[in-house]
């Protein structure tokens, strides 16, 4: 294990796995330990009082899985394929999260490690802090680009044309980060990013070509929103790589709608993990309703409060084809390097087949709607599908 440096860690972490590692969601507890108090904050924060990411979290308390007996489930697997995903072991993937230096001084390099050690796919942030073409270099063979449309064009294009010649095999434009307003928490532990947490693909001579302020000017519309992606940036971006234009960040059921007619590969139902909007709905609430809007076969894949397999497994039985895991690898990454989010995604995928054996589906097909029930509603039993099984 390399020699982890004490600015981030109050201890060191361990070399090997913790034994208090029980499942993956111990790696959130443990973490606690191993960051330093105001860069845990930064990372499990959101924004503003933090609404949204409480949200996230309690949406999933709100399903149950049902259990069914006697289904024969030994040709199980957990395989699945998607736009720039031909062939993945499983559907649980590493979400882009910056600066992950914050958490190990490996970062991205031994996030990557993990992802290929465990046939996950992994997207790259644009703000992470190893070169994006040496993290591919070490990623498994689903490795895509999470792209933040930079200040001109041209930076953009710089940007883009590095991740295709790396190898990545999807780009992802994330479009729920225009407005970043801190977590009221992590203020107030006075974080501040340190000096080895830096954007290094970033072109820090691309400034924004904003003009001054006028008197009576919005600091929000003519201000930040001055150099927010519109959807003419989208159409151009499409014209510029084959590579598959996923979009992430998407809530509303017609926004998925658009993008699907604009061409985009798929969309990732997500709030930032409560990072953008304080106060927009768990990503888990609106997940049906953008998958009734979209049909069945196109592609979407959901992040935000996945904690357990047992998340993972409601994220899909409401519609997402896989889930993207932030604050969990940053956890585990923070506890054991490399190996702790090996482990920690090798938990999530046990804990999924888990609930798949028990909830008699074999494939991540047959895990739909019926397979999980509000807790609110009584259970009503759809006995013309049921009478497939037997
Ligand atoms: C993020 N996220 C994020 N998303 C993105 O598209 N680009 C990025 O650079 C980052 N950076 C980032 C940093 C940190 C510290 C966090 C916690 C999150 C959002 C991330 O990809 C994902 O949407 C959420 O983290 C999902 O919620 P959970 O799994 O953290 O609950």
């Amino acid at each position: 294990m390399p020699n982890l440096s004490s600015t981030v860690h109050h201890i060191p972490p361990s070399t090997g796995l913790s034994p208090e590692v029980r499942c993956a969601h111990d790696y959130e507890r443990l973490a606690e330990r191993c960051l330093a108090a105001p860069t845990h904050a930064y990372i499990a924060g959101g924004s503003g009082h933090d609404t949204t990411v409480a949200a996230n979290r309690a949406a999933f308390a709100a399903w149950d899985i049902c259990p069914r007996v006697l289904a024969d489930v030994r040709h199980g697997h957990t395989r699945l394929a998607l736009p720039g995903a031909a062939d993945l072991a499983h559907p649980v993937m590493l979400a882009p999260v910056a600066y992950q230096t914050l958490a190990h001084p490996q970062g991205e390099m031994a996030s990557a490690q993990a992802a290929e050690a465990t046939h996950s796919g992994m997207l790259v942030s644009t703000l992470a802090s190893h070169q994006l073409e040496d993290i591919a270099r070490l990623a498994g063979p689903v490795r895509w680009f999470q792209l933040y449309l930079q200040p001109t064009r041209e930076a953009t294009l710089a940007l883009l044309r590095r991740a295709e010649a790396a190898g990545y095999t999807a780009i992802v434009l994330t479009l729920d980060a225009s407005i970043q307003v801190p977590s009221l928490r992590a203020l107030e532990t006075g974080f501040r990013l340190p000096a080895h947490a830096v954007a290094v693909n970033v072109d820090p001579q691309a400034m924004p070509v904003s003009e001054p302020l006028r008197e009576g000017h919005s600091r929000i519309f003519q201000g930040v929103m001055q150099q927010a992606p519109r959807w003419d940036d989208l159409d151009w971006l499409l014209a510029q790589t084959r590579l598959p234009v996923w979009v992430k960040g998407v809530l509303h059921p017609n926004d998925a709608r658009a993008l699907q007619a604009r061409g985009v590969a798929g969309v990732v139902v997500s709030n930032h993990g409560g990072r953008g909007l304080d106060g927009a709905p768990a990503s888990l609430r609106m997940l049906s309703a953008v998958r009734e809007t979209v049909g069945p076969a196109w592609p979407l894949l959901f992040d935000g409060g996945i904690r357990s397999g047992a998340d993972v497994f409601k994220a899909l039985a409401l519609g997402a084809d896989a889930v993207l895991v932030g604050r969990l690898q940053m956890y585990a990454l923070s506890v054991a390097g490399a190996l702790g989010v090996a482990h920690m995604l090798q938990l999530l995928r046990d804990e999924l087949e888990i609930c798949m054996a028990q909830a008699g589906c074999a494939t991540l097909a047959d895990i739909q709607g019926d397979c999980v029930l509000p807790l609110t509603t009584v259970f009503q039993a759809r006995i013309t599908s049921d009478a497939d099984h037997h």
